[in-house]
């Protein structure tokens, strides 16, 4: 019965493979695709990125089927959900929150970027494509804020696009064209909707498409910045690579597993996280003739927010506002540092890195905060960091003293030799932990199973606390 299962699923495949490249890809991408083995903690974000946006599209159709994107009655229309729509609560939660994860998720992987150097030759247009997604999402961001039309969403856009107003000669008219109206108003939510729901998601897709293609053409960077390509074995397999399927999407899994597991404590306990991911002010309607008192953007937001407040000038201010991010595109050619990987590059970025993690950290508080004249200070100090952070790349650079790069990767050990010393690990630790028990069963067959061993087990979690205590060097 199996065999007749198997042979019909073989000739389907063989039927769809001679139509669609089925095999190609899943070979191409997955189980051919050879990445390097030393991936780490920093590797996982960018399948999460994957999940989120998954999560996000879904969530978001589910909404969509209850939103009214009408000023009269968009916010009562996100009441509804809350507490009359089945499992609207759960839906529009897992959205709102999602929103906040898919920024910190996406901040850790550009970040992970900085470290190894995966930004530089020949991964250029990753990094480029990488860029592209990051504003597309900021645009996806800012439209879906204004949908549940409270007095954050009505105020922040208020402020935001009136920048716009701060471009010489045609600012004016360029407001009013996003606007579509001369204050903030039904036409306004009207098209963030069409931008939010489909036009904006449409190229966001499209562009995590193009970023993954090009990733694979030159293929992974590692957290040693060593390109595997260079040391093939006699098949042309790379010695440090090992097939993403099925090594990766194992490592994925759990990744997943671990972030689920935070975000429905967040999700279930906080979903609002204090007024940072859902601002106390958007819980009341949104009102044009009642400005709050304090404007502030949502976090993921805040640190161009700051960049913008600490400029005198407006039109300034959204010069460096914008440039702040723009610059960011230009990494690949700013750095000219022949080394990738933070673990062998010199003193001068290492500290230019910690400074201008410290600043972004910084400005993220500052914009959440009212603009005092102390916070302005510091606002223009930290703005100053982060620029130095970029401008003066090309000099401290190509000035630092690197370390010498390795070959291969390290530890470079071959995949047997990785597999022998898990398989050699399992072993002792069942030897340890549990004694071998042959047991007859009624139709009188023997099994041997492992039982369980209470001293062994006792000394195997006590052994696991000191080796953990001894990572985080707890005395
Ligand atoms: C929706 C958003 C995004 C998704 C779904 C996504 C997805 C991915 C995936 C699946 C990978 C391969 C796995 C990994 O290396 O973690 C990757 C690699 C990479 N991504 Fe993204 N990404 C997104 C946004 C970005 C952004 C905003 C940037 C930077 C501006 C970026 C830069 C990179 C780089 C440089 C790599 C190669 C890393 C390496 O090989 O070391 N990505 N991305």
């Amino acid at each position: 019965m199996l065999d007749k299962v198997m042979a019909m699923l073989a000739a389907l495949l063989g039927w769809i493979d001679k139509r669609f490249p089925l095999t190609k890809v899943w070979n191409e991408h997955l189980a051919k695709y050879y990445a390097p083995k030393n991936f780490n903690f920093w590797y996982f974000f960018g399948s999460l990125a994957l999940l989120i946006l998954v999560l996000q599209i879904v969530t978001g159709v589910w909404l969509t089927m209850n939103y009214k994107p009408d000023a009269v009655k968009a916010f009562d229309s996100v009441e509804f959900v809350m507490r009359d729509v089945e499992w609207g609560w759960l839906m529009r939660y897992l959205h709102s929150t999602g929103a906040s994860a898919f920024f910190v998720v996406i901040y850790l992987h550009m970040f992970r970027g900085l470290l190894y150097g995966s930004f530089k030759k020949p991964r250029e247009l990753v990094w480029i494509f990488g860029m592209l997604i990051y504003i597309c999402l900021m645009a996806e961001a800012f439209m879906g804020y204004l949908l549940p039309w409270g007095q954050m969403s009505y105020w922040g856009a208020q402020v935001i696009i009136s920048l716009f107003s701060a471009i010489p000669y045609f600012g004016d008219d360029l407001t009013l064209w996003i606007r579509g109206d001369y204050v903030i108003s039904d036409v306004t939510l009207n098209r963030f909707f069409a931008f939010h729901v489909i036009a904006i998601p449409l190229v966001l897709v499209m562009l995590v498409f193009l970023h993954i293609v090009a990733l694979h053409q030159v293929g992974s960077n590692n957290p040693d910045g060593v390109e595997i390509k260079e040391t093939k074995d006699k098949d042309g397999i790379p010695l440090d690579g090992i097939p993403f399927h099925p090594y990766y999407t194992v490592k994925d899994i759990v990744g997943v597993i671990v972030f689920l597991i935070v975000f429905s404590v967040v999700l279930f306990y906080a979903p609002g996280f204090n007024g940072l991911f859902l601002e106390h002010a958007n819980f009341i309607p949104a009102d044009p003739l009642k400005t709050p008192e304090h404007i502030a953007p949502v976090w993921y937001f805040t640190p161009f927010y700051a960049i913008l407040r600490a400029i005198p000038d407006k039109l300034g201010g959204v010069i460096a506002m914008g440039g702040a991010i723009l610059i960011v595109f230009a990494l690949p050619w700013l750095d000219r540092s022949p080394v990738k990987s933070v673990r062998y590059r010199g003193g001068l970025f290492r500290r230019a890195l910690v400074v201008f993690v410290i600043s972004f950290f910084v400005l993220s508080y500052l914009g959440t905060q009212p603009a005092t004249p102390t916070a302005t200070i510091f606002a223009r100090i930290f703005t100053a960091c982060y620029f130095g952070f970029f401008l003066l790349m090309p000099f401290y650079s190509s000035r630092d003293n690197d370390k010498t790069v390795p070959k291969r990767v390290t530890p470079s050990t071959t995949l047997e030799e990785d597999l022998a010393k898990a398989n050699s690990f399992l072993k002792t630790t069942l030897d340890q932990t549990t004694t071998r028990k042959a047991i007859t069963t009624k139709a009188g067959k023997t099994y041997n199973v492992f039982v369980p061993e209470r001293e062994g087990l006792l000394a195997f979690l006590k052994e696991t606390v000191i080796k953990i205590r001894k990572v985080f060097a707890v005395k």
